[in-house]
């Protein structure tokens, strides 16, 4: 099944999760993409989204859906994306859309989050995608010093200007064997807004397009 396919699907049943007349927190992607598609279908029945781009909020615009600023709310139920990578402790790596930094935001915010993948998301150990880390401008050189020192190969993301007004420097060939360590440590580095490992705010539930069948993974049942 093209991949296509396996993103559709797995954006049709996250609708079926969709609590009614609430404000729901919306991803940045190409899953995301197909999910809104569907979502503008049922967009009354909820009372709004709460957008983590300026790309999800042009396609929310276009189907007529209520967007609310996250300052301008008391309580998110709900928060849904996909993600670049995933492993078996549902640590991800996300911003391949540049958006990491509103979505570890509104992620954070929500009280559950919902992440819809397909099955080639899935990986034993994170770092073949390029990890993502937004930077502010006058610092990038610097802390590309200091992420090189983690190992992996740091190139700036060409003609990139996130939604924050920032650069992406993308660490490539690095084996995250603790996301936890790595992510407090990326952190840490003056000049980082954020990087896109989530293994502070992880999904509460995983929904994995799969050929023949949905998979649900329930955190709970895991942790
Ligand atoms: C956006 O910044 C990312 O975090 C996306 O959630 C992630 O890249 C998944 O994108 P696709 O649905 O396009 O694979």
């Amino acid at each position: 099944m093209k991949l296509k396919k396996l993103k559709k699907k797995v954006a049709i049943e996250a609708l079926k999760l969709i609590p009614y007349q609430e404000i729901i927190g919306i991803g940045t992607g190409s899953t995301i993409s197909y999910f809104i598609k569907y979502l503008k279908n049922i967009k009354n029945k909820i009372k709004g989204v709460v957008s983590s781009s300026h790309q999800t909020t042009k396609i929310l615009k276009k189907y007529g859906i209520k967007i609310f600023k996250l300052n301008e709310i008391n309580f998110l139920s709900l928060y849904i994306d996909s993600a670049d990578e995933i492993n078996k402790n549902m640590e991800m790596i996300k911003g391949g859309g540049a958006a990491l930094t509103r979505e570890k935001i509104i992620a954070s915010a929500a009280q559950k989050f919902i992440c819809i993948i397909d099955e080639t998301k899935q990986v034993n150990v994170l770092g073949k995608f390029p990890l993502p880390v937004e930077v502010i401008p006058m610092a990038y050189k610097f802390v590309k010093k200091q992420l090189k020192k983690l190992g992996g190969e740091v190139k700036k993301r060409k003609n990139l200007i996130t939604d924050n007004h920032n650069y992406i420097l993308d660490i490539s060939n690095l084996f995250i064997l603790n996301p936890k360590y790595i992510e407090k440590k990326i952190n840490n580095i003056p000049g980082v807004v954020s990087v896109g490992i989530f293994s502070q705010r992880k999904p509460d539930i995983l929904l994995i397009g799969k050929k023949n069948k949905i998979k649900v993974i329930n955190r709970n049942k895991i942790d």
